[in-house]
This record gives structure tokens, sequence and C-alpha cells, in this order.
């Protein structure tokens, strides 16, 4: 599981995330939805520590971090955490001189010190079950979109996270690119990877979504199934729910 107490973040003046207290379960999948600005972008990148909350607590299946402003973290502390969550972001962010395969076994060569014969087999795998074996040797230029994505969410695989985190990991693709992306993550719902994952795709949400999370100003306005959040009388939460496909 992993735990958020109290997490708050500011930049500078503005509150972004305002003691946040949250329970991501493990093997569910947990939506983040909200309106833009809300924070939910900030919200993922608190969890993977590319952002430092100014104060709360983190803890993901027993290891804990406190955030505290006057004892900074240890760098060393911030990689090992960092290392146990794969994040796939909006823009896939591929190394754009390395090939596909090149790509996914940059992590656990360099992190987890795998050996390279191993790296280049788990990640053919992980190719094959993003259904992309045969790009192994081309550069991320030479894919689609949807490819790229899904090359990122194989090299987040390859580092066998304990919690995946997907932001918007469709928004930049067409909607036939997007289709494919999406199967692929509603794989790994059904397999029961800890997921979590902002989106505007309500429908998608609403299939996939274990706890759907509503954020506005950077605060949990509401949280639970779809269906719950569907009949808690909120309007503008149902508005938000309808409206987005
Ligand atoms: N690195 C940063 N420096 C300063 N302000 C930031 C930074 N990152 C985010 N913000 C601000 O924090 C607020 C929340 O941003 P965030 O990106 O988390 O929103 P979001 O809910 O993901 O929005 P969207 O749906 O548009 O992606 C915004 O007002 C944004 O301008
Ligand atoms: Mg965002």
């Amino acid at each position: 599981m992993l735990q958020i107490k109290n997490l708050s973040k500011n930049y500078e003046d503005l509150k972004v995330l305002e003691q946040i207290d949250l329970e991501i379960e493990s093997n569910k999948t947990t939506v983040i939805i909200g309106p833009s600005g809300s924070g939910k972008t900030t919200l993922l990148r608190c969890l993977n520590l590319l952002a430092i909350p100014d104060i709360g607590e983190i803890d993901l299946n027993g290891v804990s971090l406190t955030f505290d402003p006057n004892q900074p973290l240890q760098k060393r502390k911030i990689l090992d955490y960092r290392k146990k969550t794969g994040m796939v972001f909006q823009s896939f962010h591929l190394f754009s001189h390395r090939t596909v395969i090149e790509n996914i076994m940059e992590g656990p060569v360099t992190v987890l010190k795998k050996g390279k014969a191993d790296a280049m087999a788990e990640g053919m795998a992980l190719l094959k079950k993003v259904g992309l074996e045969d790009k192994a040797n081309q550069y991320p230029r030479q894919l689609s979109g949807g490819q790229q994505q899904r090359v990122a969410i194989a090299r987040a695989l390859a580092m066998k996270p304990e919690v995946l985190l997907f932001d918007e990991p469709t928004s930049a693709l067409d909607p036939e690119l997007e289709i494919e992306v999406l199967e692929i993550i509603r794989a790994l719902a059904k397999e029961h990877y800890t997921i979590v994952i902002v989106t505007h795709k309500m429908t998608f949400a609403k299939e996939v979504g274990d706890n759907i999370i509503f954020l506005e100003n950077g605060r949990i306005l509401k949280q639970g199934s779809y269906a719950e959040l569907y009949h808690s009388g909120n309007e503008r939460i149902n508005r938000f729910l309808t409206t987005l496909q």
C-alpha cells in the first residue's frame, strides 16, 4: 500500500497540494481526475519524488519518508524510493538517441545493475507484452506516438516498480493510437498491477478505476468508486464525470 499523509506542496506562494491524505491500495487501479491546474500532475510527481513535498509523509509498502523543509532528504533515499516507482509521461520522454530495446534496458542495467543479457531478455519479453517485439532495434522517431508510449510503458515495467504512475498517457495521441495504449493499461490493471493514473477519459476511468480521486484546488474533494462519485450529489463532479468521454 502507498500511504500519503498530510502532504503539502507549494511553488513559492502558490499552494498546489494541501494536506493530502490518501491510501493507494496495492494491486488496484486508482484514477485521479479534476480540473486543469488542480494539482494532478504535481501529486503524481510527488509520488515518485520528481517533486519533493514540503511536508507530509509517504509510506510505500512499509518504507516511510518524512518531508520537512528543515531536514531535506538524502539523495540516496530519494533514489532508492524512486526506483520502486515507474512513471509514464504524457509526452513519452524516451531517449531519442537510443534504440527501443536500449531504452528499456537502461534502467535495469544502470540502476538495478542487472547483466546485459538478462536485461535484454526481459526487455524483449516486455516488448512482446506491448506488441512491439519487431521494433526492438528502431529509434523512437521511427515509431508512432502510440508505439512510443507502449515502449515507455515497457520501460517503466522493466524496473519492476511497486507502483506504476501514468500522467495522461494518451492525451498526446490521436484517437486510434489512444486505443492501443489504453488496451495495454487495461491489461495491466487486469493483471493487478498497482496503478495510479491521471486521465480525462471518463469511460476508461469508470471501467478500470477501483478508486477515483477528485482533486480540486490541491485538495481531495471526493473519492470512491465511479458510482459513489456519480451519486455523491456534487453537481460539479457529475458534470465532470459525464461531459468527458
Ligand atoms: N514546477 C512548477 N513551478 C511552479 N508552478 C508549478 C509547477 N508545476 C506546477 N505548477 C503550478 O501548480 C498548479 C498545479 O499544476 P499541475 O500541473 O499539477 O495541474 P494539473 O491538475 O496536472 O493540470 P492539467 O490538467 O492542466 O495537467 C498550477 O497552477 C501550475 O501552474
Ligand atoms: Mg497535469
